[in-house]
């Protein structure tokens, strides 16, 4: 079937798994990690060929930073080494990165180039990347009504005025649409603090492979598997179809 171009499709990903995938291999858990990095390369290349608009891949938690210093220093060297060694390439393929979470826990070096990297792609306008390091859905939460918080002490905001509208757009996600569909690796059945507020709708797939496994083919399956699936947004019939084709507009 041809792909309506206006189409949206946000994807997030819960890339789980890369240290079960080493230690079956006897290999240290960072191993999985970098294997993991390079199937990130390949996912995004893949991913506006399946019609995915934008991609969000969940990187690292907030409560990551109690993983052991040797594995947390291994994946922010990764990080590093991953914006590094794309930022020309992203940029060339017209691909917008974005970062959400807390950045003033990442150390100085690696903040610097995620806001390079921001910076370096802000006009591009092919798919949207959004990394997400040092992030968890309450956090942002949190921030985000501290923020409406001060705003109202301060008189700038009514409080009978905040709605829906103003707790999304104090998000670090304001600019996103929701997530559509949300996969998660490593047959772990659970959400672990990702896209809270945004994913209310989302579909969710959970496939038992762990991320060092997953290849574009799978991505396709999977989104291929998205596609029949009939969204309803608590609605009935036709009805629903309206909300769908909206939420995707
Ligand atoms: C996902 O893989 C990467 C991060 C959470 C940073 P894990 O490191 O959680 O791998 P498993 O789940 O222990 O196998
Ligand atoms: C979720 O994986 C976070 C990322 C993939 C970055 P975890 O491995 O941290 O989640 P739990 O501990 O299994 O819930
Ligand atoms: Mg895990």
């Amino acid at each position: 079937m041809p792909r309506d171009e206006s189409t949206r499709l946000h994807v997030g990903i819960i890339m789980d798994g890369n240290g079960r995938w080493a230690e079956a291999r006897g290999l240290p858990r960072v191993a999985g990690h970098t294997k993991g990095a390079r199937r990130v390369s390949e996912i995004v290349t893949a991913a506006p060929d399946l019609g995915i608009t934008h991609l969000t891949l969940y990187a690292f938690s907030t409560e990551n930073w109690q993983r052991p210093v040797a594995e947390v220093q291994g994946l922010m060297r990764l990080f590093r080494g991953y914006i590094l060694g794309k930022m020309d390439s992203l940029r060339a393929h017209d691909v917008r990165v974005r970062f959400i979470g807390m950045r003033h826990r990442v150390p100085a070096h690696l903040r610097q180039l995620m806001d390079l990297l921001e910076d370096k792609t802000r006009a591009c306008r092919g798919l949207n990347l959004t990394i997400a390091i040092d992030y968890g859905g309450r956090d942002e939460l949190t921030r985000a009504l501290r923020d409406i918080a001060a705003q109202a002490a301060g008189g700038a905001l009514a409080p009978e005025t905040i709605g829906e509208a103003a707790v999304a757009e104090a998000l670090d996600t304001r600019d996103l649409p929701d997530p559509d569909f949300i996969i998660r690796t490593s047959g772990e059945c659970r959400v672990s603090n990702f896209l809270l507020w945004q994913a209310t709708y989302a579909e969710y797939a959970f496939l038992k492979l762990p991320w060092p496994d997953f290849t574009p083919a799978v991505l396709a399956e999977a989104v291929e598997g998205y596609r029949g699936r009939h969204r309803r947004f608590g609605l009935i019939g036709a009805q629903a179809s309206a909300a769908r084709a909206v939420a995707e507009s």
